[in-house]
């Protein structure tokens, strides 16, 4: 073996730089992508009062919560965990768990001295009574990746542990012969944490080891904790034992925050911005500037003789004498987002689709008013601009805006560091049409006996993306392209579907044909249907009408979603709903370039959506539509 044999060990030495300045725990659960991470806390290592004496397993800990404190370390944990996180992901070997980081708050910014996976001891009987949601619950939100959508929620305030060892702890290893504990009291604002005792057969709590126990107390502040944890501790009845006096009475993880400069270590040299400047707090105006000139040309793209002034002004600028051929023009607006199909987005790179879905989702929120559209202006926010990344979503938008003859007027990009995790953005987009007052939908005759036909989605659209998501493991990314036909990303990120090309004819050559058209969104039919249904009208919906989709079946099977709780949430592949007179099926259906699809009809009732034939589980082959062509 080439290199360096054991019996080397001793020729080389390995200088380190001395590290000067608070100890920081910084401790995050990680869900395989996501870090949450938890309140800062410090251990107390050395043995007596004011950090003198030897090392040991730790003698104290404290944990601070509260907005600044949390504030503080969802920075450091952006630096320090994420990464480690990603990575890992990125690697193919996703982590879950726990990391830690242990950091030296030095002059110059955090370092890391060590890192590990898991909890730290003393450290976790500080942090875990501050956490207010249930452990075991954000374990299994870590396990099924859906961490970033748990609700973690910490108490305010802080945590004080003092460890009580035994005498000769940290030189011996614990007492010659087990002693009782006599009694350790009971309280409601702290606990008791068993280490190196044990159960007697007599029933009686021994002490055996060197660190015995720790008690825990959280109050609102610092002080209130420690005064806490050592009125238990002292009635705890155990001759020959030792603890520290000092714990959360005199160091502070916020001095340690205070002392250590905002520069990251490891910042290449040259590239440490002053602090206040824009660049120091993680915005960077010459991505800024680049993200424009790649989206430039793909914005003009969409610009027709009435666009006055676009990318670069203040405000877009929209000749809107074209209306004046109109006789009462309405014009109609919508703002949305793209719920969390962004996260999917962010992780699969797919950023241009999710640009066509965004516009696409608003040309339909004013396609089922009767509106054709006019302009869009769209909002990218993300923690560091990528240039790339930003000219990709516009590009998918000025695609859709072209398609819909729909002109991209404007657009805000905001670089956001703190507020979203690195990699991740969101997207939300306003758009204005035109519809003349006569033929604004819903048109006043839907009546009982009208008919509901309805037209295909092309998957799942902008909704249900939480729930998709959390059922979805990272394997089945991989493994269910032979169900979908495609890789399962693929499938889930399909852009929105846009009716207006599909729609606008019907609409410009026979109006009133179609009386009214819902947008099957966010909520599923039973939200989506009542909108445009006058008083005293009910909609059965015959869901057997039509094919269940297999990614919808997937979501179904694999997640044992109840069948009404799917029609609730998501489209299951039908996107659009026209209402009809029942004699001008035909004609619809001659007019329409695809297969449509009877669904149901309106009755008399309550404004109710009756969704009919709900599967208890998910269908193995296609039921026979009730195909309306
Ligand atoms: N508190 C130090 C550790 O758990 O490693």
């Amino acid at each position: 073996m080439e290199g360096k044999s054991l019996g080397d060990a001793g020729s080389e030495v390995v200088i380190e730089e001395r590290l000067v300045g608070e100890e920081l725990s910084l401790l995050g659960f990680c869900d395989g992508r996501n870090v949450r991470v938890m309140p800062p806390a410090q251990d107390h290592k050395r043995l007596l009062e004011n950090d003198a004496g030897p090392n040991t397993g730790g003698m104290g800990a404290i944990a601070l919560s509260g907005p600044e404190a949390l504030a503080q370390v969802r920075a450091l944990a952006d630096r320090f965990l994420l990464g480690a996180c990603r990575g890992l992901a990125e690697e193919g070997a996703p982590f879950v768990g726990t990391l830690y980081a242990g950091l030296i708050m030095t002059k110059e910014g955090p370092k890391a001295l060590e890192y590990n996976c898991r909890f730290g001891d003393p450290e976790t009987q500080a942090l875990l009574p501050l956490l207010e949601s249930d452990l075991g619950e954000v374990m299994l939100a870590c396990v099924q990746g859906r961490l970033d959508e748990y609700p973690l929620r910490w108490k305010q305030g802080a945590c004080a542990t003092v460890v009580l060892a035994s005498e000769g702890y940290a030189r011996d290893s614990g007492p010659d012969k087990p002693r009782a504990v006599a009694d350790y009291g009971a309280g409601d604002d702290s606990y008791v944490f068993h280490g190196a005792t044990r159960t007697s057969p007599s029933g009686d709590i021994e002490a055996v080891g060197g660190r015995l126990l720790s008690v825990s107390a959280w109050a609102d502040s610092l002080p209130a904790a420690s005064r806490a944890a050592y009125a238990r501790l002292a009635l705890i009845d155990l001759p020959r034992s030792r603890y520290r006096r000092d714990i959360g009475k005199g160091r502070s993880i916020a001095a340690g925050f205070a002392s250590s400069s905002a520069a990251p270590s490891g910042s290449p040299p040259g590239k440490t911005s002053s602090a206040g400047s824009y660049a120091a707090a993680g915005v960077d105006i010459e991505a800024g500037e680049k993200a424009v000139e790649l989206m430039t040309a793909a914005v003009r793209s969409t610009y027709g003789p009435a666009v006055l002034a676009g990318i670069g002004s203040f405000g877009g600028m929209y000749d809107a004498s074209g209306l004046a051929g109109m006789e009462e023009p309405v014009l109609v607006a919508s703002t949305d987002g793209v719920g969390t199909k962004v996260k999917l987005a962010s992780r699969f790179g797919s950023f241009s689709t999710i640009g066509m879905d965004i516009v696409n989702h608003c040309v339909d929120d004013i396609l089922v008013q009767g509106a054709r559209p006019l302009f869009f202006l769209d909002y990218i926010a993300s923690p560091k601009l990528d240039p790339a990344m930003v000219a990709a979503a516009v590009e998918g938008m000025s695609k859709a805006c072209r398609e819909s003859g729909c002109a991209l007027i404007g657009g805000e990009t905001a670089e956001m560091p703190g507020v979203y995790f690195p990699g991740e953005f969101d997207l939300a987009g306003a758009i204005v049409g035109v519809v003349e007052k006569s033929r604004r939908l819903p048109a006043e005759d839907v009546r009982a006996g009208d008919l509901l036909v309805g037209f295909a989605s092309s998957g799942l659209h902008t909704n249900g993306f939480s729930l998709a998501r959390s059922i979805f493991s990272d394997e089945d990314y991989q493994s269910c392209s032979d169900i979908l036909g495609k890789p399962l990303h693929r499938a889930l990120l399909e852009p929105h579907r846009s009716y207006l090309p599909l729609l606008s004819p019907v609409l410009e050559k026979e109006p009133g044909l179609i009386k009214a058209l819902a947008h099957i969104t966010g909520g599923g039919f039973e939200g989506n249907v009542p909108r445009i249904l006058p008083g005293g009208l009910d909609a059965l919906i015959h869901v057997d009408t039509w094919p269940m989709p297999a990614l919808f079946k997937l979501i179904m099977e694999k997640g044992r979603v109840p069948g009404a709780e799917m029609y609730r949430v998501f489209n299951m592949g039908i996107g659009m709903v026209a209402v009809i007179a029942p004699e001008n099926l035909g004609r619809l259906v001659s007019l329409v370039n695809e297969k449509s699809y009877l669904i149901g009809e309106l009755a008399q009732g309550k404004g109710a959506v009756i969704l009919d034939g709900l599967p208890d589980r998910a269908p193995k082959a296609s039921p026979k539509g009730g195909s309306a062509r």
